[in-house]
């Protein structure tokens, strides 16, 4: 059945099963492969894209949902890789392994589209469902506030 929606500002019609869960429809059929697998259960956040802006876990949506809608993925989130979210990122060496990381910087991204000026509690509470083997988390605290403040 052919989806249609918008991922990262083109139109996009791919053939799929209805059910098949977001996420794989972009990596395996879309082949844009920056939105990782965790858990596939909803819980880890490593699979977050935006929908209509808004943060949401691809693993466990069916990529139905997405028709008419309009997705970003890591790769949609700048042209150059400079958003200023990406470049707190690069500039706080907040990666380790890495594997965690899109689905951070989505979650990130909405949070500061939300709260142009997040306190500590606001990241802990918006980033709360992004696990992070590694242990970034201090990292990433610090990155979203240099984000905020290279916005405002
Ligand atoms: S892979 Fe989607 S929340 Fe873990
Ligand atoms: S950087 Fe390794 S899981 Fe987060």
């Amino acid at each position: 059945m052919a989806i249609d929606f918008e991922l990262n500002g083109k139109s996009v019609s791919l053939d799929a099963d209805p059910a098949m869960p977001l996420l794989w429809a972009i990596r395996e059929i879309a082949g844009l492969t920056g939105t990782k697998y965790g858990c596939g259960k909803g819980l880890c956040g490593s699979c977050t894209v935006h929908v209509d802006g808004q943060p949401v876990r691809s693993c466990v949506l069916p990529v139905s949902a997405a028709v008419g809608t309009k997705i970003t993925t890591i790769e949609g989130l700048s042209t150059d890789g400079n958003h200023p979210v990406q470049v707190a990122w690069r500039d706080l060496n907040v990666a380790q392994c890495g594997y965690c990381q899109p689905g951070q910087i989505m979650t990130a991204v909405g949070l500061l589209a939300r709260i142009p000026n997040p306190t500590d509690a606001d990241i802990d509470q918006a980033m709360s469902g992004n696990i992070c083997r590694c242990g970034t988390y201090t990292r990433i605290r610090k990155a979203i506030h240099r984000a905020a403040e290279d916005k405002s």
